[in-house]
């Protein structure tokens, strides 16, 4: 595949089929986001695949810690709730998916179910768990490497048939991730990414979320027109 037909056509995946996929492609996908560029060529990242039990056993650690109360905790600063326009764009693709899956607005059992989904990585037979090293954690350029390397990634993915979402609520309960995965003390979680064959019945994989238009999000300055 081209690369401007992946990136053109890349979407979010979060239905995915009950298939395994093989470790072999993941290697390879995962190499070639690791060719990412990075400040200085520092390459902090880290990734911890999961897949089977362990796996199963983040998700149900984040279920029972969601469901019981238990506030979120990740090891990156946390955002205050997004306002204005981020807001607004926010809105724009939680309806749109919505509207996909056919959840009505005051259908709250069918939202938190959503919500639900996202902890459990949407049941994807794989989530890959994206973290950088520690002593750099005040530095946001690796914030900013791991980023590049993070949709490298998904990128790669798409580019071979595989589906994948960055998934922030994944880790929302780092200490479970952290403890079942093993990730050593020099590393900070990031986020992580749900990963799988995408379930082509899956109405919401087809969701295309807007862009704002190019004029609107560059300047170019010292050409002729
Ligand atoms: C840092 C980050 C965290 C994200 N976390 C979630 C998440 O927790 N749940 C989710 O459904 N999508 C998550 N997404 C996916 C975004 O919602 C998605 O990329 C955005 O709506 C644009 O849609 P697209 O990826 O289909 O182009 C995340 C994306 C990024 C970059």
């Amino acid at each position: 595949m081209k690369l401007d037909q992946a990136m053109q056509e890349r979407r979010s995946i979060r239905g995915f089929l009950d298939k395994p996929v093989p470790r072999e492609l993941l290697e390879e996908i995962i190499a070639l986001a690791n060719r990412a560029p990075s400040s200085m060529n520092t390459q902090p990242w880290h990734l911890h695949v999961l897949s089977g039990e362990p796996l199963e056993k983040v998700r149900q650690g984040n279920t029972e810690r969601m469901l019981a109360g238990v506030t979120p905790s990740r090891e990156i600063e946390d955002y205050a709730a997004y306002q204005g326009e981020h807001r607004k764009r926010q809105i724009e693709i939680a309806v749109q998916l919505f509207e996909a899956m056919g959840i009505e607005r005051h259908d709250a059992e069918r939202r938190q179910d959503w919500v639900m989904r996202g902890f459990r990585q949407f049941d994807a037979p794989v989530s890959v768990v994206v973290c950088f090293d520690r002593d750099l954690l005040g530095n946001t350029i690796a914030h900013f490497d791991t980023g590049a390397m993070t949709y490298g990634l998904v990128l790669a993915a798409w580019s071979k048939g595989l589906g994948a979402v960055i998934n922030g609520q994944g880790i929302m309960q780092s200490p479970v991730v952290r403890e079942v995965a093993g990730i050593p003390e020099d590393q900070v979680i990031l986020t992580c990414v749900a990963l799988g064959w995408p379930d082509e019945d899956f109405v919401a994989n087809a969701v295309v979320s807007r862009r704002r238009p190019v004029e609107n999000v560059t300047r170019f300055v010292g050409f002729d027109d």
